[in-house]
């Protein structure tokens, strides 16, 4: 469904200059669930938005059903690739009901019976008809990330970009958003490249995971090589550690590769 070649972006010039995505190149086949784990900055969420478009500085080639995307994508790719960003306070419209923001898309891609697809979608998320009018600060964080979900599935997309979908919420409720997200992409068939800085979050959602450091892939493991443990880098071995929990000895032996 989708691969990336060699994609490389900077950013500022100069001295400030950022060489932020370095070669990077993964593959995403139809239907797969693939995670991308690393620490802060090291340039996973600018993976996502060059490939959603948010980005378009970038070189290199990010191919989907095996055609090159341009730098301005077409009104299908808007409808096909949907995203959903770590914090749901900052991305749903404060005025806007759950209605409105359901709606929205459906009306910009010209998509009809909005108040059945509405319906479909909140039900699907797990949230019932009294939601529907509701505005985000009458919502709790799990229910408006809930909203969020529902907002990319309303127009029925092929790929999901997550990133960090749980971060911002209570560790009860993260387990909660995960796993309605897994059973979403099992009944769905969607395909799903989640970042999350929390290789355990990557391990239960992913079959396969991408080890990012300092703007580079460093290693590619599947999730059974993940469970035994099988990892080459010492880098990888730390995240895993780290995922685990505090441990004060752990981290004092922490180094930076
Ligand atoms: N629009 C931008 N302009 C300038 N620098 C940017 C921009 N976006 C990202 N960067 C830089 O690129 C690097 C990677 O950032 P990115 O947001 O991709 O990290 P991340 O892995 O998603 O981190 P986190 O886990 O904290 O979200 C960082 O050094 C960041 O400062
Ligand atoms: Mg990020």
């Amino acid at each position: 469904m989708l691969q990336i070649k060699n994609l490389n972006i900077t950013f500022g010039h100069g001295t400030a200059k950022n060489h932020a995505l370095k070669e990077i190149s993964l593959s995403v086949q139809r239907g797969e669930s693939c995670g991308l784990v690393g620490e802060s900055g090291s340039g996973k969420s600018t993976v996502l938005n060059c490939i959603s478009g948010l980005l378009n500085n970038w070189s290199g080639t990010i191919n989907m059903h095996g055609k090159a995307l341009q730098r301005k994508r077409r009104m299908e790719f808007y409808r096909k690739v949907q995203m959903v960003f770590q914090d749901p306070y900052g991305s749903l419209h404060p005025r806007h009901t759950v209605d409105t923001t359901l709606k929205e898309p459906v009306a910009i891609h010209g998509l009809g019976n909005a108040n059945q697809r509405v319906e479909k979608v909140l039900s699907e998320v797990g949230l019932g008809p009294q939601f529907r009018f509701r505005f985000p600060h009458q919502l709790s964080g799990g229910q408006r990330q809930r909203v969020a979900v529902a907002r990319a599935l309303i127009l029925e997309p092929e790929l999901l970009l997550l990133d960090e979908p749980t971060s911002a919420l209570d560790v009860s409720i993260q387990a909660e958003v995960l796993n309605l997200l897994k059973d979403i992409r099992g009944k769905r068939q969607l395909t799903y490249l989640l970042v999350s800085h929390n290789l355990a979050v990557v391990a239960h959602m992913c079959d396969k995971i991408l080890i990012m450091n300092q703007g580079e892939i460093v290693e590619k493991i599947t999730c059974a090589q993940l469970q035994r443990g099988d990892l080459q880098q010492q880098y990888t071995r730390q995240l895993l550690l780290a995922s685990k929990g505090y441990n004060r000895t752990a981290i004092d032996q922490f180094q930076d590769y």
